[in-house]
C-alpha cells in the first residue's frame, strides 16, 4: 500500500541541481525544500503529490532576476532590500541577522491536535542559527498524514546572556511562482464580517492587518487563498490556501518585487509589538495552516473543513443542537416569566437548547443596557430571583437544555468589579482610559494571571455549581482601546498584545481542561473571533450581529472557505430584520439559516401559529438532513458575488449516499434568466432521488419523487422556478430552495 506521508531526503547528482532536497507530502501534495547545513533554506516547490520519478527529476525553480528563495529570510545580513519573515536587535547593538541552516531532521510525529484530538504525520525542523550569535531559530513544518495540510511556524530562543530585541517575527514566508495569480481575502466590518474580495496581485505590497488587539476576524480577515492559474474559480483550478492559526493582531504581507514570485508572510503584527527576548527564553509563533488543491476554491475549502473537523474544532464529530437564543428576541428584558416562555416555545417547535443571552447578571449595578455590571457574575435579582437553579428547573420541564451567555474578559467603569480591581483593566499609565461599547466597557488584562484565574472563576463558578449547563456563549464586544499593562514590567509594555493572547489561550486550556464536554461558542461582537488560533477550544462560532437572510448569504459564502458548516452559527431571526431593516420572507429566513448549525433568534410569542408550524417543519425537516450539512463535503456551486442575482451550493456525504442542495435567489426582477447550475460531488453512476424541504408551494416540483443519475445532475443540474407558486395574498419577492438527494 502507497505510504500516505512520505519523507525522504535525496541526492541529485548533476552539476547546478540541488544538494538535498527535503520533501513532506499528503494524501494529495508535496512540500520541496532545499535545505543544506551552512545555507539558508529554500524554496523549490509545493503543489499536487509528486511521484518518486517526478520528485527524482524535479527542474529547479525559476531564479531569474535574481529571484530569492529563502523560506526563512531574516534582516541584514543577506537581505536589506527585499521583504523579510526576521528582524532583531542583538544586545550589542548589531541589527543584521544571518539565519543559516544549523541542523536539520524529518521524523514522524504522533501528537496530541489543538482540539484534544490523536494526530499523526512528519514533522521537519530546521534548525537555523547565525554564525556571530548563540541564539536560535526553529523552523517547523508539520505535514498531516489524512488530511492536504501543511502547517509552518517557529520558535526563536535567546542562547545569549543578555536580553535581544525580536522586531519582526513571521510565523513563515512561502514564494509563489508569478503568472496569472489572484488572491482571494475576506475584508469585513461589524454585522458585515466575511466580504469576498478578489485581487490579481500585480506589483507592489498588499498587506491586511489586524490592530484590535482582541477581535482580528470583524475587519480583515488573515485567511487566505491564491488562485495560481486566473481568476478563482469554486470546482477548478489550483489553489494554495493559508491559514494562520491565531487570534491576536496580526499581518499578512504579500510582496511582489521585482523577481518572479509572490512571496506571502504571516505572522504576529510586529506593530508596536517589539519583543524582548530574555536570557533563556522562547517565543513561539503560531502556525499558518497550508493547503492545496486542483479543485478549485471549493475543493481547497473541503481541506479546510476536514482538517477542521479532525483536529481544529471541539466535538466536531458529534450533532449540534437546535438552539433558540435570547438575544434578538428579548435583548435585556431577561426575567424568568420570559426565559421559560422562549424555552417552551423553542421546545414546541423541535428546538433542544436554549440560550440565555445578555442581561440576566447584576450585583450593585443594573445590566439593563449595555454600560453596566459585566464583571458581576451574579443573577439579577430583581430580574431572575429564583436564579440558575429556577431556569435549569424551567429548562427541565420544557425539555430543553440551558445554555448562559458570558463576557468574561470585560468589565464596565461602572461595575462592582472595576470597583474592587482597577488595577487589572487594560490601560494607559497617567492616562484615564478610553472606552468602548455603551461608553464605559473596558478590557480586563489576560496578561496578568489574577485576571486569568478570574475569568476563569466565571466558567468555573457556573460549571462547577450547575453542571446542567449545556452550553456557553463566550462574547467579546471591545477593541484593546488604549496600550498599557499595569502587570506587564515597564521594560515590557510592547508585550501587551501578545502577553494578551498567551493568557487567552492559558485560559482557554484550563477550562476545557476541566470541562471538555460543555459545548462553548465563540462570539465576539458576531464573528469577530472566527479564526483557527481559538477555535480548537470551541464547538462554533457566531457568524455575525447580522441575521438578515440576503447578506447572510454573502457573509455565510465568505465564511465558509474556511470553516465548515457545523462551526457556522445560523439563526432564523424576525423581520424586519434589526441589523438591516429588511423584510424577507419566514421561509427565506428558514432556507438560509438551515445551510449551517440552525437556530432562532426571535421571540416566538411574536409568531404567527403559522410561522411557528412552518418552523416546526422546519426544525423536523432539518434533523432529517443535519448530519449532512454538519458532516457532508461542502461544493460551492454559484456565487452570489457573481452578480447575476443567484447563489447556490450543496452539500454531499462521504459515500456520495445522500446530498442537499440549496439555491437562492438574491433579487426579484422582471424578465430575469437564470442559469441551471450544475451540481458537484455526487456519484455519476448512482441515482438520486430529488425531495423539496421547507416547501410553501401549492404544488410539489417537476422533480419530486423523481431519480436522476449523478451524471446528469451534474451535467444540467435541475430546474429550479424562479417564484413560488402560492395563494394571492401570500406572494413576496423572495424565492428559495432546499432539495435532498437520496441515493435509491
Ligand atoms: C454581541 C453578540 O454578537 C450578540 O449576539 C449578543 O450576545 C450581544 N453581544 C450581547 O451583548
Amino acid at each position: 500500500m502507497k505510504k500516505l506521508t512520505t519523507i525522504l531526503a535525496f541526492l541529485c547528482a548533476s552539476a547546478g541541481s540541488y544538494a538535498e532536497n527535503v520533501v513532506l507530502s499528503t494524501p494529495g501534495s508535496t512540500l520541496v525544500l532545499d535545505v543544506n547545513k551552512g545555507a539558508e533554506p529554500m524554496f523549490v516547490y509545493y503543489g499536487a503529490r509528486l511521484s518518486d520519478t517526478e520528485l527524482a527529476n524535479l527542474p529547479k525553480p525559476t531564479t531569474a532576476n535574481w529571484s530569492h528563495l529563502e523560506v526563512y529570510p531574516s534582516y541584514g545580513a543577506t537581505h536589506t532590500m527585499s521583504e523579510t519573515a526576521f528582524a532583531m536587535r542583538h544586545a550589542d547593538g548589531n541589527m543584521s541577522t544571518q539565519l543559516l541552516c544549523d541542523d536539520f531532521k524529518t521524523e514522524p510525529v504522533s501528537d496530541i491536535a489543538p482540539n484534544g484530538k490523536p494526530r499523526k504525520g512528519t514533522k521537519l525542523t530546521i534548525k537555523l542559527k547565525d554564525p556571530l550569535y548563540p541564539d536560535i531559530v526553529n523552523l517547523y513544518y508539520q505535514a498531516y498524514d489524512d488530511v492536504d495540510m501543511i502547517e509552518c511556524w517557529t520558535d526563536v530562543t535567546n542562547n545569549g546572556k543578555q536580553t535581544v530585541t525580536l522586531t519582526q517575527f513571521y510565523s513563515t514566508c512561502m514564494p509563489i511562482r508569478r503568472g496569472n495569480v489572484h488572491l482571494t481575502h475576506f475584508h469585513g466590518s461589524w454585522a458585515s464580517e466575511a466580504q469576498l474580495v478578489e485581487t490579481k496581485l500585480t506589483n507592489g505590497m498588499l498587506r491586511i492587518k489586524n490592530k484590535d488587539g482582541l477581535r482580528n476576524a470583524t475587519t480583515d480577515r488573515s485567511d487566505v487563498m491564491f488562485s495560481l492559474d486566473g481568476p478563482a474559480q469554486e470546482n477548478t483550478g489550483d489553489i494554495i490556501g493559508a491559514v494562520l492559526c491565531y487570534s491576536g493582531n496580526y499581518s499578512v504581507t504579500i510582496d511582489t518585487d521585482d523577481t518572479e514570485y509572490h512571496y506571502y508572510f504571516a505572522g504576529i503584527n510586529p506593530d508596536n509589538s517589539e519583543y524582548h527576548l530574555k536570557k533563556g527564553e522562547t517565543l513561539t509563533t503560531p502556525r499558518v495552516a497550508y493547503t492545496f488543491s486542483n479543485k478549485g476554491l471549493s475543493g481547497a475549502s473541503r481541506n479546510y473543513h476536514d482538517w477542521a473537523r479532525k483536529y481544529m474544532l471541539r466535538h466536531a464529530d458529534q450533532e449540534r443542537m437546535i438552539l433558540l437564543n435570547s438575544w434578538e428576541g428579548v435583548y435585556f428584558n431577561i426575567n424568568h416569566e420570559v426565559m421559560d416562555q422562549m424555552m417552551a416555545d423553542i421546545a414546541m417547535m423541535g428546538g433542544e437548547l436554549f440560550v440565555m443571552d445578555d442581561g440576566w447578571f447584576a450585583t450593585k449595578y443594573q445590566r439593563n443596557t449595555d454600560n453596566a455590571a459585566l464583571g458581576d457574575w451574579v443573577p439579577d435579582p430583581k430580574k431572575l430571583p429564583g436564579g440558575i437553579d429556577k431556569l435549569l428547573a424551567d429548562a427541565r420541564k420544557n425539555g430543553v437544555k440551558f445554555g448562559i451567555w458570558v463576557e468574561p474578559e470585560m468589565t464596565n467603569s461602572i461595575a462592582e468589579l472595576y470597583e474592587n480591581h482597577p488595577d487589572w483593566v487594560i490601560k494607559a499609565p497617567g492616562r484615564e482610559p478610553v472606552k468602548g461599547r455603551g461608553g464605559t466597557q473596558l478590557v480586563l488584562d489576560l496578561a496578568n494571571p489574577k485576571v486569568q484565574d478570574f475569568a476563569f472563576s466565571v466558567f468555573d463558578n457556573l460549571l462547577s455549581k450547575y453542571p446542567q449547563i449545556a452550553y456557553i456563549k463566550w462574547d467579546a464586544n471591545a477593541p484593546i482601546m488604549n496600550h498599557g499593562s499595569q502587570y506587564l514590567p515597564k521594560e515590557d509594555q510592547s508585550h501587551l498584545y501578545i502577553a494578551y493572547h498567551e493568557g487567552l489561550i492559558k485560559l482557554c486550556q484550563r477550562i476545557r481542561q476541566k470541562y471538555p464536554d460543555v459545548v462553548i461558542q465563540d462570539c465576539a461582537s458576531g464573528g469577530g473571533r472566527a479564526n483557527y488560533g481559538l477555535l480548537p477550544y470551541f464547538d462554533e462560532f457566531w457568524v455575525s450581529d447580522n441575521t438578515d437572510a440576503l447578506q447572510r448569504i454573502y457573509m455565510q459564502w465568505g465564511t465558509s472557505y474556511f470553516f465548515p458548516a457545523i462551526a457556522m452559527a445560523q439563526h432564523i431571526s424576525a423581520v424586519p430584520n434589526h441589523a438591516v431593516f429588511r423584510t424577507t420572507s419566514m421561509k427565506f429566513r428558514c432556507d438560509v439559516a438551515m445551510s449551517g448549525r440552525l437556530g432562532m433568534e426571535i421571540q416566538p410569542k411574536n409568531m404567527t401559529d403559522e410561522e411557528k408550524t412552518f418552523c416546526q417543519k422546519v426544525i423536523s425537516d432539518y434533523k432529517t438532513v443535519r448530519p449532512v450539512i454538519q458532516f457532508g463535503d461542502l461544493y460551492r456551486l454559484h456565487s452570489p458575488y457573481e452578480g447575476d442575482n443567484l447563489a447556490s451550493l450543496m452539500y454531499v456525504t462521504q459515500d456520495k449516499a445522500k446530498a442537499v442542495y440549496f439555491w437562492y435567489k438574491l433579487e426579484t426582477m422582471k424578465d430575469e434568466h437564470f442559469p441551471r447550475v450544475k451540481m458537484q460531488g455526487l456519484d455519476p453512476n448512482k441515482k438520486y432521488v430529488v425531495h423539496e424541504l421547507n416547501r410553501i408551494d401549492n404544488k410539489p416540483l417537476d422533480c419530486e419523487g423523481k431519480s436522476y443519475t449523478g451524471a446528469y445532475l451534474m451535467a444540467n443540474g435541475l430546474e429550479m422556478p424562479y417564484s413560488h407558486d402560492v395563494d394571492y395574498a401570500k406572494l413576496n419577492d423572495w424565492s428559495s430552495r432546499v432539495i435532498t438527494l437520496t441515493a435509491e
